[in-house]
């Protein structure tokens, strides 16, 4: 019997049957063949959530979750968040090797001459309340793009396709601005090709009458090392469903806006303008035990704590906790700073939070950070978002490319009623 196959005995009929394992892993469809009888459906695996599916094989982003290792296409995010920029960072993601001098100049330019918005996007940007949230905003917007670019339309063709890509790398820092600057009732602020892809999106968040902008060193090395360490996290609940979006062939700009739909979510993107109205919430260190027995009690989870994957510290969460200290040392300290250090302490020696193997996460700090450079709580999933599009755009690519893949279409476990005759209204009992 050779090694690598998974031996089945079933117990309902006494049959045994041999699947192979490869990569550690086994065909979904082989289970298939384990029948009761001819008329029988097959054996499926059950599996809400996906937490034990892989739904496609991937080269780009690796994850050990138990020793809290994270890697892009190999290299350790440490030394990326130490030694890299983000552009160059988004190369080596979606090339897969880190590029020479001469390539990243290329694509740097190439997502520089994109950075402006059709003149139109403003006027609909316009008609969102004054106080619609920038992740709606955003949603909608990159949404809305398809209409202007209806090539995209193309993704089997690679010369399209890049297009795409560089135009959105390009765009979404500037929606998010038009975004922010919206609900400020501040006129939008145009790209200013001169800067870094960072300093740039200070330049649209928060120039005003002066000539040209000059974005703070620090904040910009700090606004592009979170980025770096939001670019791709492998089969994110967002990224799958850009897979799953992009699997039907829908254009990216659409397939983008989905993805982002997800990342909004209080329980993924959304965690770290949660975590500012917990820490908010709880308001002073002395009423934290107060507050870990009630998430202990049920009543809430702790959030920025806890991830599907790390079952131990988020490698991010270690970065961002060195970044904050160079951020408070030009915008000042932070407050709520003191409480999420003395909440993560308390935590940490909790049974509760032992025995679950819940740790501080990528959001846990990240927001307090945003908050100390000026931005209000409503824009931080739109900070996420922002460098994760090239996560969403490569694992996209890598999906279209991948011969087999198919349309996305789980299955279910139909537990309704049998079939039934149809029951005229006056012959219905209550
Ligand atoms: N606070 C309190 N209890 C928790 C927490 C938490 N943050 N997270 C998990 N638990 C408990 C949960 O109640 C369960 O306990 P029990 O076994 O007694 O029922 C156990 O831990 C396992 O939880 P789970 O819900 O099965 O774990 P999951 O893998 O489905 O959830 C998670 C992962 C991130 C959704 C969850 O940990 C959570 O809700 N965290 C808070 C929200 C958050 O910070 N999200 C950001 C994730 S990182 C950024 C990103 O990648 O999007």
């Amino acid at each position: 019997m050779p090694n690598d196959t998974l031996s089945i005995t079933d117990n309902r009929t006494g049959k045994t049957y041999e699947i192979p394992v490869v990569d550690d892993t086994i065909r979904a469809m082989d289970l298939r063949q384990i029948k009761v009888n001819a008329g029988d459906f097959g054996l499926m695996p059950y599996d809400p959530g996906y937490t034990n599916t892989a739904a496609c094989k991937s080269r780009i982003t690796f994850i050990d979750g138990d020793k809290g290792i994270l890697e892009y296409r190999g290299y350790p995010i440490d030394q990326l968040a130490e030694k890299s920029t983000f552009l160059e960072v988004a190369y080596l993601l979606y090339y897969g090797e880190l590029p020479t001098k001469e390539q990243l100049q290329t694509w740097t330019n190439a997502i520089t001459t994109h950075t402006l918005l059709h003149e139109n996007t403003k006027g609909f940007m316009g008609g969102f309340h004054h106080d619609a949230h920038p992740m709606g905003m955003f949603i909608s917007t990159i949404a809305a793009l398809s209409t202007f670019y209806p090539e995209a339309k193309d993704i089997f063709n690679p010369e399209t396709r890049l297009r795409q890509i560089n135009r959105l790398m390009a765009k979404v820092p500037t929606v998010a601005a038009f975004a922010f600057r919206h609900q400020l009732g501040m006129p939008y602020a145009y790209p200013d090709n001169d800067l870094s892809y960072s300093g740039n999106f200070l330049n649209m968040l928060f120039k005003k009458t002066e000539v040209k902008f000059q974005p703070n060193p620090v904040l910009e090395r700090a606004l592009d090392v979170l980025f770096i360490l939001h670019a791709d996290h492998e089969q994110s609940c967002s990224t799958s469903s850009m897979r799953l979006v992009g699997s039907a062939q829908t254009d990216p700009y659409s397939c983008l806006a989905a993805a982002a739909a997800a990342l909004y979510g209080p329980l993924h993107g959304g965690a770290n303008e949660a975590v500012l109205l917990m820490l908010q919430e709880i308001g002073s260190k002395d009423r934290i035990p107060e507050f870990i027995q009630k998430i202990k009690n049920g009543q809430g989870r702790l959030m920025g704590f806890g991830h599907r994957v790390y079952k131990n510290y988020d490698p991010r969460a270690k970065i961002i906790k060195e970044t904050a200290d160079q951020v408070f040392e030009v915008t000042g300290r932070n407050p709520l700073l003191d409480i999420a250090i003395e909440l993560e302490r308390i935590a940490l020696q909790d049974e509760y939070f032992v025995k679950r193997r819940l740790y501080p996460n990528v959001d846990f700090y990240s927001g307090i950070i945003y908050q100390a450079m000026g931005f209000p709580t409503e824009m931080f999933p739109v900070l996420f978002a922002i460098p994760r599009t090239i996560g969403w755009l490569t694992q996209w690519e890598e999906m279209l490319l991948d011969e087999e893949q198919k349309i996305g279409r789980p299955r279910q476990v139909y537990l309704g009623p049998t079939q039934r005759d149809y029951v005229a209204m006056h012959l219905r009992s209550q």
